[in-house]
C-alpha cells in the first residue's frame, strides 16, 4: 500500500518510520511512505505558500496553486484507480477503527497537511475526496494526523502485523475497548495477575476477558457502551443489576417547606421499611445519611439489636428481619457514601435522584425507572439511588447527581407519598418482577 503526504515540512515525517511496526513494514516494502513539499510547485522568488486571508483575520492561509500542483504530482490525471486524496483537517470527520479499516482497502492514499490557519477552501472543492480530523482539538498542523493515519491503517494491511488476528481483538475493531494485558511476572509488589489468566482454562479466560471489555467500556466510553448489542452470554457476564443497586436516605442537606436547608430526624419506620424492602428487591445496601452522630448511632444500634435477635435464636435464624437490617450502613455526607460504594465495586457509581417534583436536579437527565433498569442493565456501574426526607432533597447542594427518576404519578392531584412507598414503588418499577 502507498502513503503520500502533502506537506511543507516533510523533516516532521520521515524520522516517524525509523523504527517500530510500521518502519518494519516500509524497509519491507509492504507499504511506501512518500512526501511532497508544495513549496516545490512555488513559481515566486520567495518560494511562498501561504497568504493574508481575504476578509482579513488573524495569520495566514496556504495558497492554492503550490497545493493543487503538488497534489497532481502524485499521480497522472487518468491514473487508475485514482489515489484518495485526504485533507486532515480539525473539521473533518472522526477518524476512527472503522474508517481505518476501509482505508486499508484503498491503494495509495494522498494525505494533505495544512499548516497555519488552514488551506484556501477551493483546494478542498478540486482535489480533496474527504476531509479526516484525529479529534476535537485543534494541532499546529496535518503532519501529526497524517502520521496517525497511516500507522492505524498500515497495521491492518495484510502482512504488516505479525498474526493476522492480532489487530481483530484489539479496542475499537468490535466497538468495545480491550480488556486489559498482563505479562510476566505474576507478582508486582502488592499486585497480582488475576488468577483465572494463570490457569489455563481457555473458556474462562475468554470470559473474563470478554466481562471486562464490557466493563471498561461502560466505564470508560459511555457513547461506544450506548452502541454495544449484548448477546446472550454477554448478558450473563455481567452483576445483576439489584445486586449493584444501593438506596440511601438523605436526611441532610434537604429542604423544609420555605425551601430552607435542614437537618431531619430518623425514623424508625424508614429505618426498617426501607430495609426490608431493600432485601426483597436484592439490593446491595441501604445507607442512611445524616450529620448528626447520635441519629447514626440509633441506626447503627437498632441495626444491631436486629442482628443479635437472629443470633440468639437455636439454631440461629436466616431470613428474619435482622437480614434485611444487616443491609443499613450510615454515613455523615452523600460524599462519603459515593466513596465506600466506589471502595465496594471498584467503580464509582451512576448517582440517581428521586423527587415529587419533576422541576428539581435541572442538570440531570430524567428518565423513568424502566428506562434506567434497560441503560443500567448492561453497564456494570453500582447505582445510588438518593431518597430525600422532609420537602426534598437540597438539588443546588448536590453535585454528581446525572439521573434524575421521573416523579412517581398517581391518579389524583395530591401527591404526598411516604418516602417509604415512593421507595416501595420506585423498587418495584425498577426490579419488580411481573407474575
Ligand atoms: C492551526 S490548524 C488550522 C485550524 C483552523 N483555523 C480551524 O480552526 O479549523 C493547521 C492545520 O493543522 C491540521 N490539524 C489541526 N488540528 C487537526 C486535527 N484535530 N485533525 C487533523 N488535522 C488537524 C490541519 O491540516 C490544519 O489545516
Amino acid at each position: 500500500m502507498k502513503f503520500t503526504v502533502v506537506t511543507i515540512l516533510p523533516e516532521l515525517i520521515e524520522p516517524s518510520f525509523a523504527a517500530g511496526v510500521v518502519g518494519r513494514a516500509r524497509e519491507a516494502g509492504t507499504i511506501t511512505v512518500a512526501t511532497v513539499n508544495p513549496r516545490d510547485f512555488t513559481t515566486d522568488r520567495h518560494r511562498s505558500v501561504d497568504d493574508t486571508p481575504f476578509g482579513g483575520g488573524p495569520g495566514m492561509v496556504m495558497k492554492p496553486e503550490p497545493l493543487l500542483a503538488a497534489i497532481a504530482s502524485v499521480a497522472p490525471a487518468d491514473a487508475t484507480p485514482r489515489p484518495h486524496r485526504i485533507l486532515l483537517s480539525p473539521a473533518g470527520t472522526p477518524f476512527t477503527q472503522h474508517k481505518a479499516r476501509e482505508l486499508a482497502t484503498r491503494e495509495h492514499l494522498v494525505l494533505v497537511c495544512g499548516r497555519y490557519e488552514g488551506i484556501d477552501e477551493r483546494v478542498i472543492e478540486l482535489a480533496i475526496d474527504e476531509e479526516i480530523s484525529i479529534g476535537d482539538y485543534v494541532l499546529s498542523g496535518g503532519e501529526l494526523g497524517a502520521l496517525v493515519v497511516i500507522d492505524a491503517v498500515s497495521r491492518l494491511v495484510p502482512g504488516v502485523l505479525g498474526e493476522a488476528t492480532s489487530a481483530d481483538e484489539e479496542s475499537h475493531s468490535h466497538g468495545m475497548l480491550e480488556y486489559p494485558q498482563y505479562t510476566r511476572p505474576a507478582k508486582l509488589g502488592e499486585l497480582d495477575v488475576p488468577p483465572v489468566l494463570l490457569g489455563g482454562n481457555h473458556a474462562a479466560i475468554a470470559a473474563w476477558r470478554r466481562q471486562r471489555s464490557i466493563e471498561r467500556t461502560a466505564q470508560h466510553r459511555p457513547d461506544l457502551f450506548a452502541r454495544f448489542a449484548p448477546t446472550a452470554a454477554d448478558r450473563k457476564l455481567v452483576a445483576p443489576l439489584a445486586a449493584r443497586t444501593h438506596i440511601a436516605l438523605v436526611h441532610h442537606p434537604v429542604t423544609d417547606r420555605t425551601g430552607k436547608v435542614v437537618t431531619t430526624s430518623m425514623t424508625n419506620l424508614d429505618i426498617h421499611d426501607i430495609a426490608r424492602s431493600s432485601l426483597t428487591y436484592g439490593l446491595a445496601g441501604y445507607h442512611l445519611i445524616t450529620p448528626v452522630t447520635v441519629q447514626r448511632e440509633k441506626a447503627e444500634y437498632i441495626a444491631g439489636l436486629w442482628a443479635q435477635e437472629n443470633q440468639v435464636r437455636t439454631p440461629p435464624k436466616s431470613g428474619g428481619r435482622g437480614d434485611a437490617l444487616a443491609l443499613i450502613q450510615t454515613a455523615d455526607s452523600i460524599d462519603t457514601t459515593i466513596a465506600a460504594i466506589t471502595d465496594r465495586h471498584g467503580v464509582a457509581p451512576l448517582v440517581v435522584a428521586t423527587s415529587a417534583r419533576a422541576e428539581s436536579f435541572p442538570a440531570a437527565t430524567r428518565q423513568t425507572p424502566e428506562a434506567l433498569r434497560a441503560e443500567a442493565t448492561l453497564s456494570p456501574n453500582p447505582i445510588l439511588i438518593l431518597l430525600g426526607t422532609g420537602w426534598g432533597l437540597a438539588d443546588s447542594l448536590i453535585p454528581g447527581v446525572s439521573r434524575m427518576l421521573a416523579p412517581i404519578e398517581g391518579s389524583s392531584d395530591w401527591n404526598h407519598l411516604s418516602v417509604r412507598s415512593a421507595a416501595a414503588i420506585l423498587l418495584d418499577r425498577l426490579f419488580g418482577r411481573t407474575p
